[in-house]
């Protein structure tokens, strides 16, 4: 690892990463490898990760060759990646507010923008400063319609208990809204997919409670402690019979992908 960092950070301020990721992220892993092989790192080449979590991509970036740096808006993800993959750099920072030294060659994020959702197209912006010309950003993310089933349960479940509307922490958009900001940016869209992929919950063994504890907790900051049991499990009865199987408890992930190239 060097000792001196070429990103420089001016802020990070990813509360809910902080307190959600720090849980098994297997899901990500196993599906993240489609996505490296989609950014096809070239032995040498300079590649920035992008909401990087515990570094799992980011290593698996590393084993192909690439320089890889892993940036991530949580202090406590950055400690395990550096603790978990010795010789990769990795550094806290937030995709709203950075700026790099020297230029890469790509940037990778995988299930990390949906989280960036103060001002995506900022975020986007510094992907492009981030990147030489003829520079790829390849992704994946939440698109629109991601977790319907889990969070229409949320908020009958909100209703039901007579609270305000909870503000959800994430951006899903379009692949027409995305491609459009990716263009606006300075990016040729180069591919584009949006697609289901229905995945079991396994280290949600409580069901669709569990993962709003886990991926929403910010929605239950503030609320009565002795609310919040009866509330989730008033969310697991709504959201059961779309996503309770036999097998387990299933999430309604849907998911955009894309290779961008900076003009
Ligand atoms: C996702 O990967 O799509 C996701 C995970 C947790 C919360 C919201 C979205």
């Amino acid at each position: 690892m060097s000792d001196e960092c070429e990103l420089i950070v001016l802020r990070y301020d990813t509360p809910s990463l902080e307190r959600l990721r720090s849980n098994s992220f297997g899901y990500v892993s196993a599906n993240g490898r489609p996505l490296v092989d989609l950014l096809d790192p070239q032995p040498g080449e300079r590649v920035l990760d992008l909401g990087c979590g515990t570094g799992v991509m980011t290593a698996e970036i590393a084993l192909r060759g690439a320089e890889v740096l892993g940036i991530d808006g949580s202090p406590a993800m950055i400690e395990k990646a550096l603790a978990q993959h010795p010789g990769i750099d990795f550094i806290v920072g937030d995709g709203h507010d950075f700026t790099v030294v020297q230029a890469y060659d790509a940037v990778f994020s995988n299930a990390a923008l949906h989280w960036m959702s103060r001002d995506p197209g900022t975020v986007i912006a510094n992907v492009r400063e981030a990147l030489a010309p003829g520079g790829r950003f390849v992704a994946e993310m939440g698109g629109a319609g991601n977790c319907a089933e889990l969070t229409a349960a949320m908020l009958t479940a909100w209703r039901e208990y007579g609270l305000r509307e909870p503000d959800l922490p994430w951006y899903f958009p379009t692949p027409a809204e995305y491609a459009q900001r990716l263009e606006r940016e300075g990016f040729v869209v180069r591919l584009l997919e949006y697609f289901d992929r229905t995945t079991p919950l396994d280290e949600c063994p409580g069901g669709a409670a569990d993962w709003v504890r886990m991926y929403a907790a910010s929605v239950l900051d503030g609320l009565p402690p002795d609310i919040v049991d009866p509330l989730l499990r008033r969310v697991n009865e709504l959201a059961a019979p779309a996503l309770r199987r036999e097998s387990g408890w299933m999430a309604d992930y849907v998911r955009l992908r894309f290779a961008a190239v900076r003009r």
